[in-house]
């Protein structure tokens, strides 16, 4: 069982952000801009499932799961709260979330399915949130020209989502799923999540009149195909997850503890 602490973090969201608010980087705040555009329903979803699966175990074993099923609904409940106020303020610059609308509508062909397909499509997207979470504390410059507040929100999120990586997967296997529709989810989620996610940073990049600028296809190209960019340093470590002995806990996340410890004074403790 992991141990999850609730955070309430300490940032100001009232101001407003910049319009390139990552360091004026058109790409890389288009890019982000699309994540947190898809947090508020996609972390709803996680948590309803991994409740309804809480629910579906047997009645022996809830007992154990209830803290790490608490913390795990308490983090991403903090993190659609504070993403949604975010996205308040990035809407002013006159984007417009397409992804959310049509993530949903995706959601509803689940109504009444196995709970297991549920918690599959939340592993999945937590494997994606955790490597990425991870790579971007592994690379501070990446946010070093944002504001303080916001470089908060990022690794606070990110802390956090290495940390309760694994509450999904070891649910969807304690309720006895298999190895085959864990992939077969992983496989669908992969196309989803990386068309979902271009798609919106291009509409982002279109709204804010920078999607035909040189500088932002050479930070694209930088920040998603270079040596050290998200996909490429990635690879390897989302393949992982098609092995039959795979579990989220092999891939190191102390970055997570770390930057929890060492930003301490930007959050309070409200849960656990
Ligand atoms: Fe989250
Ligand atoms: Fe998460």
């Amino acid at each position: 069982m992991t141990d999850l602490t609730v955070r309430r973090l300490l940032i100001d969201l009232e101001t407003p952000v910049p319009r390139h608010w990552c360091g004026g980087d058109a790409f890389l705040t288009a890019w982000f801009n699309a994540l947190s555009m898809s947090f508020p329903v996609g972390e709803q979803f996680f948590i309803d499932a991994v409740r309804d699966g809480a629910k579906a175990l047997p009645e022996d074993q809830r007992a154990r799961w209830d803290a790490e099923v608490k913390g795990f609904v308490g983090q991403e409940a903090t993190h659609r709260r504070i993403h949604a106020l975010f996205n308040a303020q990035i809407e002013k610059h006159g984007l417009v979330n397409d992804w959310a609308p049509r993530a949903e509508s995706r959601m509803k062909l689940l109504a009444g399915a196995d709970v297991r397909h549920a918690l599959g499509i939340t592993a999945a997207n937590e494997h994606f949130t955790a490597l990425f979470a991870e790579w971007l504390l592994g690379h501070p410059e990446v946010l070093a020209g944002s504001e303080p507040r916001l470089q908060a929100l990022w690794l606070w999120h990110s802390a956090e989502e290495a940390e309760h990586k694994s509450t999904a997967f070891d649910l969807y296997q304690a309720l006895g799923g298999n190895h085959e529709w864990r992939v077969k989810w992983m496989r669908r989620i992969t196309v989803f999540f990386l068309a979902d996610a271009l798609r919106q940073t291009v509409a982002n990049l279109r709204r804010d009149g920078t999607l035909w600028r040189w500088s932002t296809w050479r930070s694209a190209g930088r920040h998603l195909l270079g040596r050290h960019g998200l996909l490429r340093a990635n690879w390897s470590a989302w393949r992982d997850y098609f092995r039959a002995d795979f579990h989220p806990d092999q891939q190191h996340t102390e970055r997570s503890a770390d930057w929890l410890r060492d930003n301490s004074a930007l959050f309070v403790a409200v849960g656990r």
